[in-house]
């Protein structure tokens, strides 16, 4: 059984990026889904002294053998200001200390939602421009606008956008 890791790139409880990765990996069929929950690594924020003094993360080493176990990647990023959020950011950061293919080649389906009509669409170009550089493999890229008017566990509610995802949901299974 293939294995996917799902992660979204918040450290919100309720995150709905979370929620998307987590619901989208789960309709990839005969597979094993591994919810990454950035609240559960253990990592300071990133800097060049915290490194040198202290050096990488334990908790990293873990983020990055778990990206390494994966046969496919769901990422879904919040969108903060047009960019990453923090813990996203300084997770990623440290990740590309320890290898700067952070996504090892892996192929990722890669999306972005929020409340908002743009669904993150900023930081999923943002992400889309600068994961290749760093191992990523981007196999497709989705965003969902208007989350809470969209999604429910039944499917997205627009049917355009449901086709759309189901596609490339499609794609990321041939693919892994
Ligand atoms: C500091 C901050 C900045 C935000 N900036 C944006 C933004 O630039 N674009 C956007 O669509 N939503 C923005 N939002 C709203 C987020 O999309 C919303 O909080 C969403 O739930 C974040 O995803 P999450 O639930 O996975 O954390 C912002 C929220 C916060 C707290």
């Amino acid at each position: 059984m293939k294995k996917v890791v799902a992660i979204g790139g918040s450290n919100s409880k309720k995150s709905i990026n979370k929620t998307l990765a987590t619901y989208v990996a789960q309709q990839v069929n005969d597979t094993e889904v591994i919810v990454a929950d950035l609240n559960d690594f253990n990592l300071p924020l990133y800097g060049i002294d915290e490194e040198t003094d202290n050096g990488i993360p334990s908790e990293a080493h873990r983020l990055n053998d778990l990206i390494e176990s994966a046969d496919g990647l769901v990422v879904s990023l919040a969108e903060h200001n047009g960019s990453y959020a923090a813990v996203f950011k300084s997770a990623f950061d440290w990740l590309s200390r320890i290898d700067k293919y952070v996504w090892k080649q892996k192929p990722m389906l890669l999306m972005a939602t929020s409340p908002g009509g743009r669904g993150g669409a900023t930081v999923l170009q943002a992400a889309k421009t600068s994961f290749p550089h760093l191992g990523g493999n981007i196999i497709a890229d989705f965003s969902l606008p208007k989350f809470h008017g969209n999604f429910s566990e039944d499917g997205i509610a627009d049917d355009d956008l449901s086709k759309d995802l189901k596609q490339k949901i499609q794609l990321f299974q041939d693919a892994i």
